[in-house]
């Protein structure tokens, strides 16, 4: 397709082989999905969604999903040893198993992506009941992690054939989450360029920025990040790799009790980032302490803000700012008893950054926990 302007200007349409129009769900594979559902509902303010397991007809795992704005979470558990849900959990624990993408077309984004040398995980299947069709294909990354392509424009229903909507008494409120703004990848050292490479040759990625070990290190530790980020910008994937320090970094330390790569942390973006920690704080989530005196420098390192100062410290939330704005951020504890996962809670006032000016505190308040947990 070519489009020819009054000034006779050429437009040369951009060449996006794998167009994404966004998350479609993440999915966890866990222990106990019911008490995980649980959770996230309490303390995180997803809603009731979906269900599938024993009753609708599934005999080996059970699946409850939950949504909250544009966010879909899936936590899956096995019904017995032998289902490979069992084997990911024996191995990983609680953790992402997939990150699915929204496409027009799975079936050419599987096609494209395995051209280009991506490990399939989902041949395209077809599922069908009475509200339409979805397609969904698979390929591996990183890990024993991997991307789904769901295409749903057929498909009227609430979120896969199979599923039933999952009706439930209790129904905390929600605390404002919107959408994922990133989620990032820690991999072994030396491998951050060839996954990096990976989104770049395998699904059209640019690399956005790079984070070298002068940027994020501390006395003891240091690791490396490259952004990677799709041709619209929807999709933002932060690659982590430890870098060499005088102790064991955070993703080392990760990448021990993960036993591989994985899903580090997701980052979820809301719009009032004070009522939505006030919130989780009220509901039990617990937070990585910042230091009373971070927040000495704040006014000088980010200028004007439209926040209170004294609420952002009380609550443990910290500030940055970059060319085009600044942004709010904090990040949970992990989630689960390996410490693995964790959540990013981000306000965007116009910057598109990372926090990088937060990097040397939040390392250090990392290092502080690796050291009451001993691996340090
Ligand atoms: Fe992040």
């Amino acid at each position: 397709m070519e489009t020819q302007t009054s000034q006779k200007q050429v437009v040369i349409p951009q060449t996006d082989f794998l167009p994404i129009q966004g998350t479609d769900y993440i999915e966890f594979y866990v222990g106990n999905a019911k008490q995980a559902a649980h959770f996230y509902k309490t303390a995180f303010g997803f809603q009731s969604l979906a269900y599938a397991g024993l009753e609708t007809g599934l005999r080996d795992r059970t699946s409850y999903v939950l949504r909250q704005g544009k966010i879909t979470l899936v936590l899956s558990t096995p019904l017995n040893s032998q289902s490979p849900l069992a084997e990911h959990i024996r191995k990983h624990g609680d953790g992402v198993k997939v990150i699915a993408f929204l496409v027009d077309d799975a079936r050419l984004s599987f096609e494209e992506t395995v051209k280009r040398g991506a490990k399939p995980y989902l041949e395209p299947v077809v599922e069908t009941d009475e509200s339409g069709t979805v397609v969904r294909s698979g390929i591996y990354t990183y890990g024993e992690t991997v991307h789904l392509f769901v295409e749903r424009k057929n498909y009227t229903g609430l979120f896969l054939p199979s599923y039933v909507k999952w009706e439930s008494e209790y129904n905390p409120a929600e605390i404002g989450l919107k959408y994922v703004d990133h989620c990032v990848g820690n991999v072994e050292l030396g491998h951050m360029n060839t996954w990096a490479k990976f989104y770049e040759n395998v699904l059209g990625f640019k690399n956005l920025i790079t984070f070298d070990d002068k940027d994020i290190s501390t006395e003891y530790t240091a690791l490396m990040s490259k952004v990677m980020m799709n041709g619209n910008g929807r999709i933002k994937f932060p690659i982590n790799e430890p870098a060499k320090g005088k102790k064991k970094s955070q993703i080392e330390e990760y990448l021990d009790f993960y036993e591989g790569a994985g899903c580090q942390h997701i980052a979820v973006a809301t719009d009032n980032i004070i009522e939505t920690v006030t919130q989780m704080r009220q509901r039990g989530v617990e937070f990585l302490y910042v230091p009373g005196t971070y927040y000495d420098t704040v006014p000088e390192r980010v200028g004007k803000i439209k926040e209170d100062l004294v609420t952002l410290k009380n609550l443990g939330i910290m500030a940055d700012r970059d060319e085009e704005g600044y942004l709010l951020q904090i990040f949970t504890r992990p989630v689960e008893d390996r410490p693995t996962l964790f959540y990013e809670i981000i306000q965007r006032e116009g910057a598109t950054s990372f926090g990088k000016g937060n990097f040397q505190a939040l390392f250090e308040s990392i290092e502080a926990e690796q050291e009451r947990r001993g691996t340090l």
